[in-house]
């Protein structure tokens, strides 16, 4: 299975190899955190939220190297935090795979256990990787949903956007996870509620169940019909920006449709019009 957020084959990504590397089984690069809470959202999704060092700072959007300490030695793989930088827990959203060296046993923590969080947090998903526009689409398929939840909690992106479209893909209902959080807990926040009700478009659709909305993300964007049922115009370069985090074949379809519209893929160095989470990986 491929997911966005768990990485357990070195792809070739500079940021991520030189992390791994540095890691490697240095414990001095890792903090010890404690487990405050597991959902077990489905029989192969789960999330949990542990303890944040003071210390411990990043941009919504990132990811860390995270794991366990098995037999004295670091085993780490590259999570998206779901938490914002400006709440005072971590928390990360996870698959379960059976025979996956770190899924395997991080599926079963518990309240209290220790986990291994990287000091230093990376990422492209990042409000400064764009150039500014009107629209944020925030297109994710599964676990890939993760990062945009930490971007969708940052009060700056309503500021900086008119409006913001998170689109989640799954396989089934029930691994739309985090609908709770999106459509209630967001919207009624008490510092920046107003700006989640009044700019904050939430589009979940799946593939293998009946559904409000149905299809693939890419052939929602073909079709037009993501854009009818948001009652929006298709994508445009002049006011539109994308972030897309999910599975690579959505991540590479995606990413074809975009640049022969003209978008142009942005980095830290060179903002764009879209950007792309390539850290990737097989579980
Ligand atoms: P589908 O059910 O048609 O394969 P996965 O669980 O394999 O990571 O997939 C998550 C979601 O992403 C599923 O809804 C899946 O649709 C969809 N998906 C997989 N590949 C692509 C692709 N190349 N383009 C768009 N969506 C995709």
């Amino acid at each position: 299975m491929l997911r966005c957020n768990v990485i357990d084959h070195l792809p070739s990504y500079g940021s991520l190899t030189t992390l791994y590397r540095e890691f490697g089984h240095d414990m001095s690069n890792l903090q010890k955190q404690r487990v405050l809470e597991v959902r077990h959202w489905t029989d192969t999704l789960f999330s949990f939220k542990a303890t944040r060092d003071p210390s411990f700072r990043f941009q919504n959007g990132q990811f860390t190297m995270m794991g366990l300490e098995i037999d004295g030695r670091p085993l780490l793989r590259a999570y998206s935090l779901v938490s914002a930088n400006h709440e005072e827990n971590l928390e990360f959203f996870s698959i379960k795979v059976a025979n996956g060296p770190l899924t395997s046993r991080l599926q079963h923590l518990k309240v209290g256990d220790e986990i291994l969080v990287g000091r230093k947090p990376v990422g492209t998903l990042l409000l400064d990787n764009l150039l500014p526009g009107k629209t944020l689409y925030l297109l994710s398929t599964g676990t890939g949903l993760a990062p945009f939840l930490g971007v969708i909690k940052d009060p700056d992106v309503y500021e900086r956007y008119e409006r913001v479209v998170l689109v989640h893909g799954c396989r089934y209902v029930a691994e739309l996870a985090y609908q709770d959080l999106i459509t209630d807990e967001l919207p009624n926040n008490e510092f920046f509620g107003d700006m989640v009700r009044d700019k904050l478009v939430y589009y979940p659709t799946v593939t293998r169940d009946q559904f409000r909305n149905t299809g693939r993300i890419t052939d929602l964007i073909q079709s037009g019909k993501l854009f009818s049922d948001l009652g929006l115009p298709s994508f445009d370069v002049l006011h539109d920006r994308i972030m897309l985090c999910g599975s690579p074949g959505m991540l590479k379809d995606t990413q074809k449709i975009l640049e022969d519209k003209g978008f142009v893929e942005g980095s830290s160095s060179t903002p764009g019009h879209f950007v792309i989470e390539k850290a990737f990986v097989e579980q």
